[in-house]
């Protein structure tokens, strides 16, 4: 992995997520990072807090390799782990981050994913059609999935995960010109198939976010990551969430919007029987977005989406 990879990825609302981690106020704390990626943010965090302990979570042993070059100069005060951050309720204690201070999800892909045309992820350039985050992993690649599903199948996915309206169109096209093996074919095959003006984003973008979900089921360790990362913060701690498009953006804010209120009952039903009590506080209602400053020296942060939740105080039984 060259150093040209890891200086390229560029990390979006860096000020806004120390100040939401609170790093400065907890020099000494303890930190998570689930998608410690080129290792951008996670500096940052160093930096801020001077005597702080870092885990380092990533599924592709690329990025992981970067990040180790990068975050080197921090010495033992780093750890990094080789997993899905779908993993940390478990995998955090176990390397003595039981209790953190702060949790951070930078979610999807990095610039070197784009860049890189052999992982696949990319429309622009040719490659293989893999865009597993972890190519060591065994498990089913883009092509896999497109030379296998039928043609309603794919376009559940394509619809499910890319918002695509022409799903049915693109899904049958895909399977009329089968196999496809290159990134170049699916996106010739998608841009014969679009219908409709023309959009300022290319007519393959929708359907290779859809793929890229389906294959690292991306929803889903969203999903299952948010409870546990609630659990693993001490009260007071912070996680926050940078999400790049409204899918995973919705996950995040109904998840905490459930969890920062108390009875989960109908609204007519006069006596609460859930039980339910909020677990953390909304640090920030509306979710921070970047500036125009920011979007100018990098437009990769148009889209991102920062939400912070802070973890409460157990409530007393009453
Ligand atoms: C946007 S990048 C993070 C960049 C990082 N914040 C930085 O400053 O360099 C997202 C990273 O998360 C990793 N990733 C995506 N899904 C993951 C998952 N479920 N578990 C662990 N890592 C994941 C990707 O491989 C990628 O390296």
């Amino acid at each position: 992995m060259s150093n040209t990879a890891s200086s390229a990825h560029v990390p979006v609302l860096l000020q806004p997520v120390i100040e939401g981690l609170n790093a400065t106020s907890h020099p000494d704390g303890l930190y998570v990072d689930g998608t410690v990626g080129a290792g951008g943010h996670a500096s940052a965090v160093f930096e801020a807090a001077p005597q702080s302990r870092l885990l380092g979570f990533d599924r592709d042993p690329r990025s992981l390799s970067i990040a180790r070059e990068t975050l080197s100069r921090f010495g033992d005060r780093v750890a990094l782990v080789h997993a899905n951050y779908n993993t940390m309720g478990t995998v955090a204690p176990g390397h003595g981050f039981a209790s953190v201070d702060g949790i951070l999800l930078d979610l999807g892909i990095s610039s070197m994913h784009v860049d890189e045309a052999e992982r696949g992820f990319a429309f622009r350039t040719d490659g293989p059609l893999d865009m597993r985050f972890d190519p060591t992993s065994g498990d089913p690649t883009a092509a896999d999935l497109v030379n296998t599903m039928d043609a309603q199948e794919l376009a559940d996915i394509i619809y499910q995960f890319g918002e695509e309206r022409d799903s049915r169109r693109i899904a049958r096209a895909i399977v009329a010109a089968r196999p496809l093996s290159t990134t170049r074919q699916l996106a010739d095959v998608i841009e014969k198939a679009h219908r409709g003006p023309r959009e300022k984003i290319h007519p393959a973008t929708r359907t290779f976010q859809a793929l890229r979900l389906a294959v690292n089921d991306e929803l889903g360790a969203l999903g299952q990551t948010l409870p546990q990362a609630i659990s693993l913060l001490r009260p007071g701690g912070r996680l926050a969430v940078i999400s790049f498009h409204s899918l995973e953006d919705r996950i995040v804010k109904q998840y905490f919007r459930d969890e920062s209120t108390d009875c989960h009952c109908p609204p007519q039903q006069p006596i609460c029987t859930c039980g339910h009590h909020a677990s953390i506080a909304l640090v920030n209602r509306k979710p921070i977005v970047a500036d125009d400053a920011e979007i100018a020296a990098n437009p990769r942060s148009r889209s991102a989406k920062l939400r912070v939740a802070e973890k409460l105080f157990q409530q007393p039984e009453l």
